[in-house]
């Protein structure tokens, strides 16, 4: 199914309810807002406007070609504590600095390699706090040394890092911590170029209690012996956002032979089991699109907390347990995060701007792996779970937002984008493609494109670029440049776009429309087939609020109340509070406390903070979640909540 990872801030925050406000603030005073500089000469109007402007960095001075990581992991301390070393590679022969982005980091000591092969100690400047961007860390080396070397120590609080007591895991007994770089959080854990336009390799060498297993976005070891010194190597070039770590009670169960599960040994067996088709994905990617070509494709499961659905480590994708319900209906995020392996991180959007580059073609490539392993049904409902989403996210967003393309300076914070656009909308733009020159050419051309830019960041440019060559003169008369340049500079979705027929979800409609006007519930019979994708439907058409009554007539035959599958929460939940269903307050709240999942959460505490009672039931409940939640979702939750309370007419009743 596809999701509205971003959407969560922004519609709360149209709404009056929300906003991910972490980072909606003004500069410090003295932290100047990143900007090309005279020397780098971006006379070139096109290169300015692709410039990353979430990060303070300058690569076209120089750049990061490698990194070296040496990290001690101390959970009393909740710190990661060591060495970054760059291999820099100096682009512009005057350049004499290193611009780093960085957040809540102490930076101890900064040296670089001289020539003779000395190191010795640099000078550098750490800038107050922008709250959405950190701190710019500004390294003067005379030398232009080949090698630079940051020595750091994490905050607590790092915003890409969740530190979790053991009573927050499953097995209780080992602490556990992860990261969660994209967007723009590497920079609290890691001094870095910040930005998807920079590549480079990376080699890490971690240590850290001997009863934690640590695992990176590398070539971790299935068979690794635990003993508390970890080496990790990433021989391809990646962006700074697919930086990723995690300690904890970790085991390994193999899925195939380049497959496998990692998760907390109580909860490996089932997963392996709900991602059991994962070898099939692989090998049906690879049919399309080419091979795989980051050896091991593994999944972490994290404890509920994890602010995502999935996030596509390299060879180590992320994943929230809230999927693993036992019948594979909501496997098609690993259908997405393995699409990414090739729509993200083997061809990358430079920057925020071009987002759809890798979500739009990610959701596409995932829509694609759905139906050929599961049927057009499926990803037919999927597809139109999405487009629900988008027409009513695009009644309310700003036109700017609605372009696949974002022009400079529409993103304030990168979160701010819209997922709707992102997602749905260019997977549809692709899916029209797909349409209007068939799959015999479709597939191919799309092959094509990965392998042409793989291992490269690019803007939406050289994609219209591309296709322009590749499909639009090849192919005459089938689409035009006008009719390409409305899909990805212009709002809404164009008149050209194709329509989805789900037969499955007609008769939902009709089994909804005849509880909701004669109170027949649909027969059992029936519901018995439903796949959460009907469910979800099915709650997703109800009037806007319904009577109590009916809500306990839907309980009582289907107990929404208390469901297992998040999916079906995240709906059931805000209606249940819309329409003052108080029975389902205990519910609500153990939801609330168990999940971290932003997509999943956020859309019920959007509707409690709306009147007095349900906000003091949000305040309550936060409270005594907070403890558990990852920085990201508490920086969500606390952005509601205080919207709300500086609008005291909007509670009021
Ligand atoms: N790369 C995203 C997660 C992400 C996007 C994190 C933007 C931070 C900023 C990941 O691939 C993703 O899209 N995850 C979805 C799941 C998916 C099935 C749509 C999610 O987490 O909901
Ligand atoms: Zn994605």
């Amino acid at each position: 199914m596809r999701s509205s990872i971003l959407t969560v801030c922004l519609v709360a925050a149209l709404t009056a309810a929300a906003g991910c406000s972490r980072d909606a603030a003004t500069p410090a005073a003295d932290s100047t807002p990143p900007a090309a500089t005279p020397e780098a000469k971006v006379n070139d109007t096109a290169a300015a406007a692709d410039r990353d402007e979430h990060s303070y960095a300058q690569p076209d001075l120089v750049r990061i070609d490698d990194l070296a990581l040496q990290l001690a992991v101390d959970f009393a301390s909740k710190t990661l504590t060591g060495s970054a070393t760059y291999t820099l590679d100096w682009a512009d022969p005057k350049a004499n600095q290193l611009v780093l982005d960085s957040r809540d980091l102490k930076i101890e000591k900064v040296v670089g390699e001289r020539a003779d092969g000395k190191w010795v100690d640099l000078k550098f400047a750490l800038a107050d706090a922008d709250k959405t961007l950190g701190s710019k860390l500004t390294i003067d080396v005379p030398e232009r040394s080949k090698r630079v070397r940051v020595s750091y120590v994490t905050s607590p609080g790092a915003s890409g890092l969740q530190w979790l007591e053991p009573s927050m895991t499953e097995g209780k007994k080992t602490p556990f911590m992860f990261s969660q770089s994209q967007q723009i959080h590497a920079r609290s854990w890691v001094p870095l170029q910040d930005t998807p336009s920079v590549r480079f390799t990376y080699t890490a060498h971690v240590t850290g209690p001997k009863d934690a297993m640590v695992l990176m976005s590398a070539d971790n070891d299935p068979k690794a012996a635990r003993d508390g010194d970890y080496s990790f190597k990433m021989p391809q070039k990646i962006p700074s956002y697919l930086l990723a770590i995690a300690a904890g009670d970790l085991v390994f169960q193999p899925i195939s032979n380049r497959a496998g599960v990692w998760a907390e040994p109580s909860m490996v067996k089932k997963a392996a089991t709900e991602f059991a088709d994962t070898e099939k994905m692989m090998e049906t990617t690879e049919q399309l699109y080419g091979p795989y070509r980051w050896e091991r494709y593994d999944i972490l499961v994290l404890p509920p907390s994890f602010p995502y659905g999935g996030m596509e480590n390299p060879r180590l994708t992320f994943a929230t347990p809230t999927v693993i319900v036992g019948d594979k209906s909501l496997v098609s995020l690993v259908a997405h995060e393995l699409a990414h392996s090739w729509s993200g991180n083997l061809v990358t959007f430079s920057s925020s701007k071009d987002g759809w580059l890798n979500e739009g073609f990610t959701s596409y490539v995932e829509n694609r792996i759905v139906e050929a392993l599961y049927g057009k049904e499926r990803s037919d409902m999927e597809n139109v779970i999405g487009r629900n989403e988008l027409a009513a996210e695009f009644k309310t967003i700003d036109p700017k937002l609605q372009a696949l393309a974002l022009k400079p300076g529409t993103l304030k914070d990168p979160d701010e984008a819209s997922s709707a656009t992102v997602y749905t909308k260019g997977a549809w733009f692709l899916q029209f493609l797909e349409q209007r020159y068939g799959r015999e050419v479709f597939d191919p051309f799309l092959r094509g494109y990965f392998d042409h830019f793989a291992f490269q960041s690019i803007p939406t440019t050289k994609f219209v670029e591309y296709a322009k060559a590749n499909l639009l003169a090849k192919h005459p008369g089938k689409v035009s440049e006008a009719e390409l340049e409305e899909w990805i500079y212009g709002p809404g979705i164009p008149k050209t776009a194709p329509a989805t027929q789900s037969p499955r979800f007609d008769a939902v409609d009709a089994a909804r429309k005849a509880w909701t006007e004669a109170g027949t519930l649909p027969d059992k019979a029936l519901t018995a087939k439903w796949s959460t994708q009907e469910w979800v439907h099915f709650i997703e058409g109800m009037p806007e609020t319904l009577k109590v009554e009916q809500l306990s007539a839907l309980d009582a035959a289907y107990r929404f109340t208390g469901t297992p599958n998040g999916e079906i929460a995240q709906r059931w939940y805000p209606l249940a509070v819309r329409s003052g269903y108080r029975q389902a307050d205990q519910a609500i709240a153990a939801f609330l406390q168990k999940i971290g999942r932003r997509k999943l959460i956020m859309p019920t505490y959007g509707e409690l903070v709306k009147t007095p009672e349900g906000l003091k039931l949000a305040e309550d409940t936060f409270a005594k979640a907070k403890p558990g939640y990852h920085p990201i979702t508490t920086a969500s939750v606390e952005a509601v909540i205080a919207k709300a309370k500086s609008a005291p007419q909007a509670a009021a009743k």
